[in-house]
């Protein structure tokens, strides 16, 4: 294994796992957390070589960007843990306008977008025991210093990097200073703070909201409008009929 860094630049009580080339920061993550591995155990690496997005897709991870998972041992129920990639988003988001300055944004569910281009995604994993958590893994990847030219034809046109978008090469050790200590905020506020809070941060910092949309989920596609954000995390999408949709996984293209 890697080098664990000093707290300081870790929120107090968790430690960092750096690693060089991992097949998946989230699979070492979920390895930890069976091993009984502490909450806040963040494993990190340069690159992956399985990475895994949402939906089963394969997440490039070449060297220069960020993959890092994090281990979690909340008390909540597993019906609660889609507020956890909710609370990760809202989290990213804000670290990454504010070392940056670009208007970052939330498409649902865990998308992070700049200028309608995907810079990072978030992947959680858990496992249950009884009606529990037992653990959780948050898994975070975001196109940091991936030139133009390093994404394939097929990704270029949907993805981008922080690069890309600023002209300037961005130091990752700060900027996962300042996701770590942000997703530890909004993580105390989940678990004992104010979820409604969480969930208007959401609602603010989301391009999703208000807006036409397809969703494509296993059994249909169908159009309406991105009315909300329920209490689980959920979108409410109203169709042309008036009927309200509730959906919980699925991907969201804008229509217009
Ligand atoms: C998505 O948008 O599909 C989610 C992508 C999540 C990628 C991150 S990179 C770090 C962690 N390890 C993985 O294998 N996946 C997540």
């Amino acid at each position: 294994m890697g080098r664990i860094k000093t707290p300081g630049d870790v929120p107090a009580g968790w430690s960092v796992i750096s690693m060089d080339t991992v097949d998946s920061t989230n699979t070492v993550a979920m390895e930890l957390g069976e091993k009984d591995a502490p909450h806040g155990t963040v494993v990190l690496a340069d690159r992956q070589t399985k990475g895994r997005g949402r939906l089963g897709r394969e997440w490039v991870s070449p060297t220069g960007n960020i993959y890092m998972s994090i281990l979690l041992r909340p008390t909540v129920t597993p019906a609660d843990a889609a507020l956890l990639t909710i609370t990760a988003a809202v989290a990213c988001v804000r670290a990454l306008r504010e070392a940056t300055g670009l208007q970052v944004e939330i498409k649902w569910p865990n998308d992070l977008m700049v200028s309608g281009k995907k810079l990072g995604g978030i992947l959680t994993e858990m496992k249950s025991r009884g009606p529990r958590v037992f653990f959780a893994v948050v898994g975070i990847g975001i196109n940091l210093n991936s030139r133009a030219a390093d994404f394939s034809p097929e990704l270029s046109a949907t993805a981008t990097s922080l690069r890309v978008e600023t002209g300037e090469k961005i130091p990752k050790t700060a900027l996962i200073s300042r996701i770590l200590s942000e997703i530890r905020f909004w993580y105390d506020e989940l678990t004992q703070g104010d979820r409604d809070r969480i969930l208007d941060e959401w609602r603010r910092l989301s391009s999703t909201l208000g807006r036409d949309v397809r969703i494509t989920s296993v059994n249909e596609t169908f159009e309406g409008v991105a009315e909300t954000l329920d209490k689980e995390g959920r979108l409410i999408v109203r169709l042309s009929s008036g009927i309200r949709k509730v959906v919980s996984a699925g991907d969201v293209a804008m229509v217009r």
